[in-house]
């Protein structure tokens, strides 16, 4: 059983791979930023044990809460050996971007890139103790091709995607394996505002998370790099 962060637990892809982990019987420290989000839910820490299950604040543009996260779920698992960072935001911005949409972009720069990069930083001194710990990033399709007015949201996940590339080199010689996760739409909030697409055929967070299941049930020699979900066809790539 592994000793897991999962970030953005909190609602849509984190929450279901976290349920779906917890019935599994991992060791979980869940990142969230507003731990009563999670009251009177299945997640919620009063209802578990919590010497395998814990709840932390969590806020990806505040580097120290990400540090504290860590030392918290050191000193109650004893160990880290598995990320899986879920934490993410997603805002239109276009090429010609407006003064007032800057902010915008920096906040897509802070939480989609330097979330993931500054919690694998702190963490990594653990997971490199394991031999075969793994880092699971839910990047996207727009981590692949730059599609819609998506001008900065694809930039993050592009460069997101650096970032996966760089943890898997630099990791891959201490038994850390990295798969970055690229799906198209996936049914959750992030998604509600699109109105062309069923939501029955964009992909559901369920399939999301029996994948995360399947990965960590793998060895290091077997674990792929990236996985492209796809629920419409994609021409491009
Ligand atoms: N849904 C899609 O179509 C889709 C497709 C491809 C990739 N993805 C990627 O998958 C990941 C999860 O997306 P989702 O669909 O589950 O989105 P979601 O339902 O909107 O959930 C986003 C999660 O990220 C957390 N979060 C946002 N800002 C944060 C911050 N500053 N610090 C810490 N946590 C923060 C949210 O916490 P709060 O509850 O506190 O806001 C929430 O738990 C994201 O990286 C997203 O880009 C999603």
């Amino acid at each position: 059983m592994r000793k897991i962060l999962i970030s953005g637990a909190s609602r849509g892809i984190g929450k279901a791979i976290a349920l779906k982990l917890l019935k599994e019987g991992h060791s979980l420290s869940l990142g969230v930023r507003e731990k009563e989000d999670l009251i009177n839910t299945p997640l919620d820490p009063k209802s578990r044990n919590s010497d395998n299950f814990l709840v932390h604040t969590y806020d990806a543009t505040d580097q120290k809460s990400s540090k504290k996260w860590v030392e918290k779920t050191v000193e109650t698992f004893k160990n880290i050996d598995t990320i899986i960072h879920c934490a993410g935001i997603f805002k239109r911005t276009s090429l010609l971007f407006n003064d007032d949409e800057m902010k915008d972009i920096e906040d897509l720069w802070k939480v989609n890139v330097m979330g993931p990069w500054v919690l694998t930083k702190h963490a990594w001194k653990y997971l490199s103790l394991s031999n075969s710990a793994r880092i699971i990033v839910l990047v996207s399709m727009s981590g692949k091709r730059s599609k819609g007015n998506l001008a900065s949201y694809s930039m993050s996940k592009f460069a997101l995607m650096s970032l996966c590339q760089t943890m898997r080199n630099e990791g891959w010689g201490k038994g850390i394996r990295v798969t970055a996760i690229c799906p198209g739409w996936v049914n959750t909030d992030m998604a509600k505002e699109i109105n062309h697409f069923p939501k029955k055929d964009m992909i559901q967070t369920n399939d999301i998370a029996s994948i995360c299941s399947n990965l960590l049930d793998l060895p290091n020699s077997s674990i792929p790099f990236e996985i492209a979900l796809n629920c419409q066809l994609e021409t491009t790539i």
